[in-house]
């Protein structure tokens, strides 16, 4: 089958990501050209060794090559008390959580690749045809870094698909009004929002309305295929998690935010309600910092008080099919 989109991955694994990652790996339609890691969910070698442990577990050894990025935010972890406990290292987290340090997968002998992860963005978009999506499910750090170093990259990106930010939602912050990826580098994904680049936010509002049941993880251990066993270990363990530490949705289904992402680049008749408005970043140190603000309506107004047109920067996804998203990630984990 012709390979329909050339995309470069951008991750911080985290079993979410793993999941989004087998579903880009499987899919016959995507040519996965290289994974970048970054400090997120945890560290950046951790979530490195877990997307290489998730590459190694399904065969893909050699093949789907892994890039490690950046290791801090730009500037959120300089004033200790802003993010006091960025990057989350070995020691953090005790008992239930969505991720552990390493993912409940065999150790891998896999190693990233020399270049590092900025590089290989920079260098695989330059000589591209501007062909390549990249579908970015964690802190923006890596790509606000290559575009501060390159601008001309904004021209030579498809689009961006982003995991982040939220509206009513959030999971991070002093009010858990914002979003993780957002909040852990506001200023990163400033930059990025103001980069001209086509922009998808799938942000936590709809991946709250879209999660996976116990049922169809059951069902995708039942397929037995790897993917299908990992996927199905990780999601059972997301659900164990949200049922006590964020209940957000039913006790018997959690979100798998980045996956989401994969599903509607693939169909984007998943996404049902997708809106063209102008988003922001509050990065003031306060309590609104790293919350992404939305702006509707069709003008802005500057601290001049004269209203503008409003550069409706980001095509925002509001709402999803659920049942279409389940039977993507089903059809695909199902093959490898
Ligand atoms: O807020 C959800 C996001 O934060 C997901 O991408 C998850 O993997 C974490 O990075
Ligand atoms: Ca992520």
């Amino acid at each position: 089958m012709e390979k329909l989109h050339k995309i470069i991955m951008d991750v911080d694994t985290g079993t979410d990501d793993a999941v989004a990652i087998l579903m880009a790996i499987a899919s016959e339609k995507i040519e996965l050209l290289g994974i970048c890691t970054v400090n997120g969910n945890r560290n950046v070698e951790l979530t490195t060794d877990n997307t290489l442990r998730v590459v190694d577990y399904v065969g893909k050894g050699g093949e789907v090559k892994v890039y490690k990025g950046c290791a801090l935010p730009l500037v959120s972890t300089l004033d200790p008390a802003r993010r006091p406990l960025i990057p989350y290292g070995d020691k953090y987290f005790d008992g239930q959580e969505n991720h552990g340090n390493h993912l409940d997968l065999p150790e891998t002998e896999l190693k990233p690749e020399e270049k590092d992860a900025v590089s290989f963005l920079i260098e695989t978009l330059m000589k591209s045809d501007g062909d390549i999506s990249i579908v970015a499910v964690g802190p923006l750090t890596n790509l606000a870094v290559a575009l501060r170093a390159k601008p001309e990259i904004a021209g030579k990106m498809k689009q961006i698909i982003i995991m982040g930010g939220a509206l009513t939602e959030g999971n991070s912050g002093p009010l858990q009004r914002a979003e993780f990826n957002f909040w852990a580098d506001p200023e990163a994904a400033e930059i990025v929002l103001q980069s001209g680049v086509e922009l998808t936010i799938v942000p936590l509002d709809v991946t709250h309305k879209t999660c996976i049941k116990e049922r169809e993880a059951d069902a995708f251990e039942q397929m037995g295929t790897k993917a299908g066993h990992a996927a199905s270990i990780f999601i059972k363990r997301r659900i164990g998690n949200y049922k006590v530490w964020q209940p957000v949705c039913d006790p018997d289904e959690a979100p798998i935010h980045d996956a989401l992402c994969i599903a509607g680049l693939l169909d984007p008749s998943v996404f049902t309600k997708v809106v063209e408005c102008q988003m922001k970043m509050d990065f003031s140190g306060g309590t609104a910092d790293g919350i992404s603000v939305v702006n509707f309506k069709p003008t802005t107004r500057d601290l001049d008080g004269i209203f503008r047109p409003a550069v409706k920067n980001v095509k925002l996804v509001l709402e999803a099919n659920r049942e279409r998203f389940a039977k993507i990630m089903g059809e695909l984990v199902a093959k490898l």
